[in-house]
């Protein structure tokens, strides 16, 4: 039986995330699958209200979906009684804003990374949330991809032995703009609109690192513009005023204080030689696993090859062929469907979600300090935030 409706406000709607990722593939299949069903056998059904600024887009999308309200109105819904929980996926710039308002309206917050441009503000949100004690939860997906959570089980289950390192790379070649459309949003090319890589990839990998093996100390980062003009959605050509790639090298601390050095590659100008998009290669005294978004294989001690150095000789050696598929054992929905869930069951219970606006802040802090470490050529320490 369903006992309650959830309203949810869904800012942003219109754009890449907020349509396929959080619309289409989390909200709407929760909606037709009933939505939720809690311990006591109550169901708790969603309904979400299309927020945004285009008429027509909105208009359509709610037909499409058969979804009944939608609004320009951010300012209205936000202080609309009716709604429980406001959701945002809109430009990185204006997202402080919106869950400033939201949170001051006693509303439960649910939000795309990063919270906030600067770290002050971040920590802002942080601390309004304490005083407000709204539930917030802010998008954590990488930690929800089987590839990860494989990667993670293996970690739980001591696979590694001592885990000494991580390799990450992701990336891809997004188009210039001119001749081929660009693949992304060209705000994200614009410093002045809230793009560059750092800012976008850096919380990522906050939260990845802290998910699998430990609180991030330090960074050492060498940020880049490597193509400096693109053209916009128009068609215009605009010069690329944000880093497009990020080359950062991290110090973590293991859960026994020991030290992994971690260090990932992010570049939009990158062609894929790789299984998948992103990939993280965990090396362990005990063995090593790769994993990707969707999947992950190990090798362990027993099974490592022998390699000689000799270059006059060609490898004979199948490389890849000596990785065991680990299993999903389990069925591995979605990852913001999965997040999504997790968050609205805190909001059923009263209770805090475990990914919330200080591991946030954290990642907006890694972001400023990759970005502070390019520019001034050196290592940051990084301080432990406190509210
Ligand atoms: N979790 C992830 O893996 C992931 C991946 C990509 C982007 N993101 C984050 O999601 C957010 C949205 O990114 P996107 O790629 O979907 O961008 P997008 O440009 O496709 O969408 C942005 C949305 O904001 C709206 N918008 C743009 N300019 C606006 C303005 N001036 N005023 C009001 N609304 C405006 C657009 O209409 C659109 O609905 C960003 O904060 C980004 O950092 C997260």
């Amino acid at each position: 039986m369903t006992t309650r409706t959830l309203r949810i406000a869904m800012n942003g709607i219109t754009g890449r995330m907020g349509y396929r990722q959080h619309l289409l593939r989390s909200i709407l299949p929760i909606r037709d699958q009933g939505g939720l069903t809690l311990p006591n056998g109550d169901k708790v059904q969603v309904e979400p209200i299309l927020v945004g600024r285009r008429e027509n887009a909105l208009a359509e999308i709610a037909e499409q979906h058969d979804v009944a309200e939608w609004t320009t109105d951010l300012d209205a819904v936000i202080a609309d009684e009716r709604t429980d929980i406001v959701f945002d996926a809109s430009m990185t710039s204006l997202r402080a804003g919106t869950l400033t308002k939201a949170m001051k309206a006693g509303k439960h917050i649910f939000t795309e990374k990063p919270t906030a441009e600067t770290l002050s503000e971040a920590i802002e949100l942080a601390r309004l949330r304490q005083e407000t004690g709204v539930t917030a939860g802010v998008v954590h997906d990488k930690l929800y991809l089987p590839g990860l959570v494989k990667l993670r089980r293996l970690v739980d289950e001591g696979f590694f032995g001592r885990i000494l390192s991580l390799r990450g790379e992701f990336g891809y070649w997004v188009f210039e703009g001119d001749h081929q459309a660009a693949q992304r949003p060209s705000w994200n090319y614009r410093k002045e609109d809230g793009g560059g890589m750092t800012t976008d990839m850096f919380c990522h990998w906050n939260y990845v690192l802290e998910g699998i093996l430990g609180s991030v100390k330090s960074v050492t980062a060498k940020t880049i513009t490597h193509i400096p003009t693109r053209w916009d959605e128009q068609g215009k050509e605009y010069p690329a005023t944000a880093d497009d790639a990020a080359y950062g090298i991290f110090e973590v601390a293991g859960p026994s204080g020991e030290e992994i050095v971690a260090q990932i590659n992010s570049s939009w100008a990158v062609r894929v030689y790789r299984d998948e998009l992103v990939e993280f290669q965990v090396d362990g005294t005990h063995g090593s696993a790769v994993a990707g978004l969707r999947n992950c294989v190990a090798q362990q001690r027993a099974h490592t090859p022998k390699p000689v150095w000799n270059p006059d000789l060609p490898a004979t050696e199948p490389f890849r062929d000596q990785w065991l598929e680990v299993p999903a054992n389990d069925d591995l929905d979605n990852g913001f469907k999965a997040q999504w869930e997790e968050f609205l069951r805190d909001v059923l219970a009263g209770r805090e979600h475990r990914y919330d606006l200080l591991s946030a802040a954290r990642g907006v802090q890694l972001a400023e300090a990759g970005l502070a470490s390019s520019a001034e050529g050196r290592r940051i320490a990084l301080e432990p935030i406190s509210l």
